[in-house]
């Protein structure tokens, strides 16, 4: 039963501020010997948790640990110029954590050299929660949570090689029948894993349902003194303290809530302290923002292809900012940096549909993949 748990459901706005029940003072979180500045982690998102990306949710505040979207652990070795660019990072953006994949314990662990000796890398992440077919099938991802001996194998192959604190992300098991987390997460403690971060579903939920707290729970009882990061459905402080409250996890990791909210992770930083947090950014601080994320693009894969980069989360961002659907497709059709900043300039002098541009927009909801998860 929960003590913790405050009793109201949603929090108050006070004076332009809002207001939530703190949590009860909390431990301060640890990799091995990497302290965390906040329990608050961006989740790895494919095709998102680019470069730019953890730069302006960075800038936002609040962040303890970004994570790079999953990379193939073969594919680095052999000097794929995609996976390459997935690990590309800077000094401001740090603590970072590579997230690699794969199913054989030999290129786990090369890769995870190759990633220390390339420097600028803080944690070493392995991928055992990816539920999509491809992945899977070649029994890496969540396929892995089927196999405890290959696990082990697989992670103390990559512990072994490095001194940068290594940390397991995976999902409470393959379906209901299977429900590996607890064991898995005890037995990789064991091995000298730093923490496990566990997204709340099974690999046959996909994204369906809602995400399971006590088996997140049953994760934190089953390990001894590492660090459980709770995952899944966190959109909202009351989210967040929910997770905290009934799973008793150290740190949450949040994806998709990003995305919709980069301000989050400061709301959360703030909100742990005093039970007080500002409001996210409104329109005009969003515009701001994708203005710099456009501009860390280009920095990064010039005006052309920095622009195709910025697609998928410039429609997100967009639609938190509550623009009408006709000025969101000139983003999405623009084709140089002059197209853009136009479109962005249209945006500006029309506004919001719905809200105004210096208060707060309605919450937006970003959907996960539809379908089954072999077709994603
Ligand atoms: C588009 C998309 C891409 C994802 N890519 C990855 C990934 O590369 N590695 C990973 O471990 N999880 C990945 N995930 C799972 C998320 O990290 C996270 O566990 C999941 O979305 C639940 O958290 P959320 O509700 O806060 O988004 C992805 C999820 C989505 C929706």
């Amino acid at each position: 039963m929960s003590i913790l748990f405050p009793p109201q459901d949603k929090p108050e706005l006070i004076d332009g501020r809002y207001y939530y029940p703190p949590p009860q003072r909390l431990e301060s979180v640890c990799l091995g010997t990497l302290p965390l500045g906040t329990r608050y982690c961006l989740s790895p998102l494919a095709k998102y948790t680019n470069l730019p990306f953890r730069r302006v949710v960075r800038g936002c505040g609040g962040l303890g640990l970004a994570t790079c979207d999953l990379v193939n652990a073969r594919a680095l070795l052999a000097g794929s110029a995609k996976s390459l660019a997935l690990i590309r990072t800077c000094e401001t953006d740090t603590p970072f954590a590579a997230q690699i994949f794969g199913s054989e314990p030999e290129y786990l662990r090369d890769a995870a050299q190759f990633l220390e000796a390339r420097g600028g890398i803080d944690v070493i992440d392995i991928n055992m929660g990816c539920p999509v077919d491809h992945v899977t099938k070649n029994g890496a991802g969540a396929r892995l949570m089927c196999n405890l001996s290959r696990s082990v194998e697989l992670v103390q192959a990559v512990v072994e090689a490095v001194r940068l604190p290594v940390t397991v992300k995976m999902r409470l098991g393959w379906d209901e029948t299977q429900l590996t987390a607890p064991r898995f997460a005890r037995e990789f403690e064991q091995i000298g894993i730093r923490a496990v971060a566990i997204h709340g579903r099974t690999r046959s939920q996909g994204f369906t349902g809602s995400v399971d707290l006590s088996g997140i729970r049953k994760v934190v009882e089953a390990v001894a003194n590492i660090p459980v990061i709770g995952n899944g459905d966190v959109r909202t402080i009351p989210d967040a303290a929910r997770m905290l409250d009934r799973t008793g996890c150290q740190a949450v990791s949040i994806g998709r809530g990003a995305l919709a909210n980069p301000w989050i992770f400061r709301q959360l930083s703030q909100w742990e302290q005093t039970g007080w947090y500002d409001p996210p950014g409104n329109f005009e601080e969003r515009l701001d923002l994708v203005r710099q994320q456009y501009q860390y693009h280009r920095e990064l894969d010039g005006e052309e292809h920095g622009l195709t980069a910025y697609r998928r989360t410039v429609h997100w961002y967009l639609k938190a900012m509550r623009v009408r659907a006709g000025l969101r497709d000139r983003v999405q059709h623009a084709r140089t940096g002059d197209e853009f900043r136009d479109a962005l300039e249209a945006i500006r002098g029309e506004g919001p549909v719905e809200g105004s541009r210096t208060g707060i927009l309605p919450e937006l909801q970003v959907p996960v993949p539809a379908g089954p998860v072999e077709r994603w």
